[in-house]
């Protein structure tokens, strides 16, 4: 059977990605073959369906690392045709065919069933981003953040993990604040939840190694001066959850945020999450953590054959939202 999917080479002609077609038998190997119904679009997509970043550790492969669809077939009896599945991250687009595909053939022990409460529409505007978010609050709670320890800053508030983030965040009954590098978006931020914006051009890190506690937890997706700035100005045994380094990778700050206040820096790899792990929060996004404002994050939907303007806009610094790439 052929099909078309945006697939990624990297040879003697140079780096590029495209549209062509291919045939199922040429997919990487897998129990569960999958007929896409939606993907996503991630920074992570933006650096690897442009070159710009190291992703594909091998070619070439399909572009796309979030699908969901229904299974054509599947050699793992705990799936059967017509099922409704999805999967984020598990080395799509990594190390084996990613989901900007109208087929892709998934590992069965990655393909999560649907769970009730979401629709396949809604899981993937939840995506990678939305999941990303819930596992850096996942992770915050493990280490003791609760509502009660007072606010939680989201960083790059307007892209997807942040918009995520604050919606996430205040169903679990926390008071979420925006840092955002558009100020002219402050009403659409508190309409997600946010209850107090600031203007990333308008903040101020002096050089001193503990700043004013500010805030009692972050969740972090830039990196960079950002990162070290939150580090002097966060409460007693708060903690930060790095996610993303759309503002740079280095981290320049001193142990006294670590010993004086007993900071916990927490790593966020959402590709990488043990099975258990992305079960029970796939259970929280479908039920008590299921973002309220999906339908104004989903600020695009694209065919996987117009994302050329989407990846680069999303690298420009410039993205709003989450954009949902569908199928057929
Ligand atoms: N660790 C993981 O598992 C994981 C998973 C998903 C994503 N990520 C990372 O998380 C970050 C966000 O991902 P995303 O999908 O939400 O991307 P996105 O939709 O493009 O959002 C990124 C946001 O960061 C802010 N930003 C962009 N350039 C910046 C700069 N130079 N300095 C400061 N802020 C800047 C902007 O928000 P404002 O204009 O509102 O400030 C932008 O909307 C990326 O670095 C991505 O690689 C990590």
């Amino acid at each position: 059977m052929n099909f078309r999917a945006f697939r990624i080479h990297n040879d003697a002609n140079g780096y590029r990605a495209g549209i062509e077609e291919m045939r199922v038998d040429e997919l990487s190997p897998g129990e569960v073959l999958v007929k896409a119904a939606y993907s996503s679009v991630n920074y992570k997509d933006a650096l690897a369906g442009t070159g710009k970043g190291k992703i594909l550790r091998r070619f070439p492969l399909n572009a796309g690392i979030d699908v969901a669809g229904y299974v054509a077939a599947s050699t793992d009896p705990a799936f059967k045709e017509g099922d409704a599945v999805l999967c984020t991250g598990c080395g799509l687009s990594e190390t084996r065919d990613g989901g900007y595909a109208e087929y892709v053939r998934l590992e069965s022990k990655w393909a999560i069933p649907l769970p009730a409460g979401l629709s396949l529409r809604e899981s993937m505007v939840i995506g990678t981003a939305g999941f990303t978010a819930a596992l850096a609050l996942y992770r915050m709670q493990q280490n003791g953040q609760t509502p009660e320890l007072g606010p939680i800053v989201v960083t790059g508030a307007t892209g997807g993990v942040g918009m995520l983030a604050i919606d996430i965040l205040t169903c679990a009954g926390y008071s979420a604040h925006a840092i955002t590098g558009k100020a002219d978006q402050f009403d659409f931020l508190i309409g997600l939840g946010a209850k107090q914006c600031i203007s990333r051009k308008e903040l101020f890190w002096s050089q001193r190694p503990l700043e004013t506690a500010r805030w009692a937890g972050a969740i972090d997706n830039v990196g960079g001066d950002m990162l070290a700035g939150l580090s002097r100005v966060i409460e007693p045994c708060g903690n930060i959850a790095i996610c993303g380094n759309a503002g740079g990778i280095e981290l320049a700050t001193t142990v006294m945020p670590f010993i004086i206040r007993g900071l916990s820096l927490l790593g966020i790899a959402s590709a990488g999450t043990a099975r258990s792990i992305r079960d029970d929060i796939w259970q929280h996004l479908a039920d008590d953590w299921k973002p309220r404002n999906l339908d104004r994050i989903e600020t695009k939907e694209a065919g996987f054959d117009e994302l050329e303007p989407v990846f680069a806009k999303m690298l420009a610094g410039e993205s709003f939202g989450r954009t949902l790439v569908r199928f057929g």
